[in-house]
This record gives C-alpha cells, sequence and structure tokens, in this order.
C-alpha cells in the first residue's frame, strides 16, 4: 500500500467527501438564494472521473467517502458511483455514506443498502410542517419523513442534520430530540456558517450552540462520549436512550486541529478547507496527464490546506467564501 497523505499541520486525511452535483431541489434559506445559477453540463465530471479520483484517495488510506451535494440523488445515475465505490467498503473502505435531504430517499433507499451504504445523514431543520416549508421555501416534510421511514426499512441507520436558527427552530429543539429519542436516530446541530450569498443576514440567525447546550441541559441527562464517527461532531449520549446528540460548533467550540478530510466537487476540483478557496483542478490534470499527473495534483493540493478556517458571523460582513456550501458539499 501507499504513503497515506499528510497535510503541512502532520493532519492525516482519512475521510473526501464528494459532492456529486450542485443542484439541488430544496433552497433552504440558509444555505442557498432563492435565485441561483448552477454549473453548466460542460463543466461537470463524469461518474467515472469522480470514481477514478476518489480511487486515488481510497489508494492513500482514505477510510471513509461521503457523497453529497447539493441533493446527491438529484444527479442521475448518481446509483453507479454508489455502488462502484461500495465495492472497497469492509476493503480498504470503512464506510461508504451520504448526505442528503431525503426528498428522493423511498425511491432509492433499498437500492443505496445494497450498494453498500449503512448509514445516512438526512437535513431535517424542523418537524412543523408549515416552518419546514419555509425554511425550505420548497420542502414536504412528510416526503421527507416517509423517505426516512424507507430508509430504516431498508435497514439504515439513519442520523439527523438540523441547522440551528435562532428565531426559526430554535423552540423546536427538543422536540426534535424527543423524536429522534423515539424513533431511535442520532441527532446532529450544526451552527450556521457564512458560506455563500444568500437572501438574508446570517447574523439575524446565528444561534451559539453554546447556549442551546444549556438550554438542553437540565432537559435530557447528557452524558459525554468520546467516541466520534471520524466527523467534526462532538457527541453526547442521553442517558436511558440509545440516541447521541452531535454539536458541530464550527464558530464557538473550533475543530480544526483534529481535521482529516478534504473535498471533491462535481467540476472534479480538490478544496482542502471548507473555509477557504484554495483548490486544485484534479479532473484537469487526469485529462492532461492521466494517473500520474492526478497524484501530483493531489500532493500539491494537500501543501495548501490550511490551519483552519476563518469563518466569523458578522453584521454586514461578506461571507468567508463566495461559494455555498452546496458546491463543496459541507
Ligand atoms: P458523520 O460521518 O455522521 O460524522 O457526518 P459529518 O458531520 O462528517 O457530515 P455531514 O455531511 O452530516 O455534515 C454535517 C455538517 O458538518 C455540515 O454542515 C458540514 O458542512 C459540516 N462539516 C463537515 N466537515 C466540516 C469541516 O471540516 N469544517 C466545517 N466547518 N464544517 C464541516
Ligand atoms: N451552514 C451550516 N450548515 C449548512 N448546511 C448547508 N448550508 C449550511 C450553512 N451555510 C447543512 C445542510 C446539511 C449539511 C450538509 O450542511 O443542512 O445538513
Ligand atoms: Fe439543498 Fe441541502 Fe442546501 Fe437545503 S441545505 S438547499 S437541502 S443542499
Amino acid at each position: 500500500t501507499q504513503a497515506p497523505l499528510v497535510d503541512g499541520f502532520g493532519r492525516t486525511i482519512r475521510y473526501l467527501r464528494i459532492s456529486v452535483t450542485d443542484r439541488c431541489d430544496l433552497r433552504c434559506r440558509y444555505c442557498m438564494a432563492e435565485e441561483m445559477t448552477f454549473l453548466p453540463r460542460a463543466k461537470i465530471a463524469t461518474l467515472e472521473e469522480l470514481a477514478v479520483i476518489a480511487e486515488r484517495f481510497i489508494a492513500r488510506g482514505v477510510r471513509k467517502v461521503r457523497l453529497s451535494g447539493g441533493e446527491p440523488l438529484v444527479r442521475r445515475d448518481v446509483l453507479q458511483l454508489v455502488q462502484r465505490l461500495g465495492r472497497h467498503v469492509g476493503g480498504p473502505l470503512d464506510e461508504l455514506t451520504m448526505t442528503t435531504n431525503g426528498t428522493r430517499l423511498r425511491d432509492h433507499a433499498a437500492a443505496l443498502y445494497d450498494a453498500g451504504i449503512r448509514r445516512l445523514n438526512v437535513s431535517v431543520d424542523t418537524l412543523d410542517a408549515d416552518r419546514f416549508r419555509f425554511i425550505t421555501r420548497h420542502g414536504d416534510i412528510a416526503q421527507v419523513l416517509d423517505g426516512i421511514a424507507a430508509a430504516r426499512d431498508a435497514g439504515l441507520t439513519v442520523k439527523i442534520n438540523m441547522v440551528a436558527l435562532k428565531g426559526l427552530n430554535e423552540d423546536d429543539i427538543p422536540a426534535m430530540l424527543d423524536w429522534c429519542i423515539a424513533q431511535g436516530h442520532d441527532l446532529t446541530l450544526i451552527e450556521t456558517m457564512p458560506l455563500g450569498a444568500i437572501d438574508e443576514d446570517r447574523t439575524d440567525r446565528f444561534l451559539p450552540l453554546t447556549a442551546v447546550k444549556e438550554r438542553l441541559d437540565p432537559l435530557f441527562p447528557l452524558v459525554r462520549d468520546t467516541n466520534g464517527t471520524g466527523g467534526p461532531a462532538r457527541y453526547w449520549r442521553i442517558e436511558g436512550t440509545g440516541t447521541r446528540l452531535g454539536l458541530i460548533s464550527p464558530l464557538t467550540a473550533n475543530f480544526c486541529d483534529g481535521c482529516n478530510r478534504v473535498r471533491l466537487t462535481t467540476e472534479g476540483r480538490l478544496y482542502t478547507c471548507l473555509g477557504h478557496d484554495d483548490q486544485r483542478n484534479l479532473r484537469a490534470a487526469l485529462r492532461d496527464g492521466g494517473v500520474a499527473a492526478l497524484d501530483a495534483a493531489i500532493e500539491d493540493a494537500l501543501t495548501t490546506k490550511p490551519r483552519r478556517h476563518d469563518f466569523r458571523i458578522a453584521r454586514d460582513a461578506a461571507p468567508a467564501v463566495s461559494r455555498h456550501m452546496s458546491v463543496t458539499g459541507g
């Protein structure tokens, strides 16, 4: 086997996130503007190209691959990529997984399981139908819950992702945790991050998870659990239940020292940090110079991985990066 990928700060890369499309059938207010421009088809890497690139990372010690977007299940034939990468699960890959908004899960759950996926993260920012419609602009909560039920029936473990938003869903957090306990899901709360221009000022919606944790402490018996998933969340067990609460707090508890991740976009570009613009076009390297050039481009990209992001939420401040979360897949 070949040497693992290590960045300039000694961090080993074990986790590759792939945004398979920048498109989405929803328009969550904290993520996208109502009017969005998406990549023209000609710029999009083929699934074959994404697979070849991903397999170079797997050969270099990546043990976890997550497909995200945009909404990964809106890309036609995405299952082909899932099936191809799924062949490595149980071999060099510990886990192939996906982050989805759940709108199309009913149709795809069984095939995802058959291809080797065992665990999915589904974004659900509230269980209230009207608020869900408001936050997502287009979403139908019943459809998403039906998709989650289908996933569970197919044998998939589902974790719920909820972006904590001041004045929008903060009151829904205890009810969401109760529901997750009843359903046997883990729940991850996420601080809103300044990626891409949206139609509101994120300052008005920023809810520090330090404050949320203080509000939850008297309501739930939370016990710190240091076993992670290899992602950025810190976890607490809810005693007497099978549910864990995860907190992703880039603004109030920086986790960059332990970063093990890089991101491949639907154009085949490698971003070594969610919060920075440095990237290398791996697809172009592969096309121009084959696998040797691809390997060299990966090494070169790794040297640009910064120590940490510089996210801050401040009134009238431009977003830390101009691209939206959907381009790099979170
Ligand atoms: P698990 O494998 O279940 O731990 O998932 P995950 O948290 O790694 O992935 P998911 O796609 O569910 O992402 C949840 C949130 O974490 C999203 O908002 C991502 O943008 C965010 N996230 C993931 N990695 C990073 C990171 O390196 N930096 C920052 N700031 N946010 C991240
Ligand atoms: N800040 C924080 N989380 C975001 N997501 C999308 N945009 C943002 C943002 N600006 C979340 C989605 C999904 C995950 C991949 O990232 O809700 O759960
Ligand atoms: Fe789509 Fe996810 Fe962004 Fe919502 S957060 S608009 S579901 S990519």
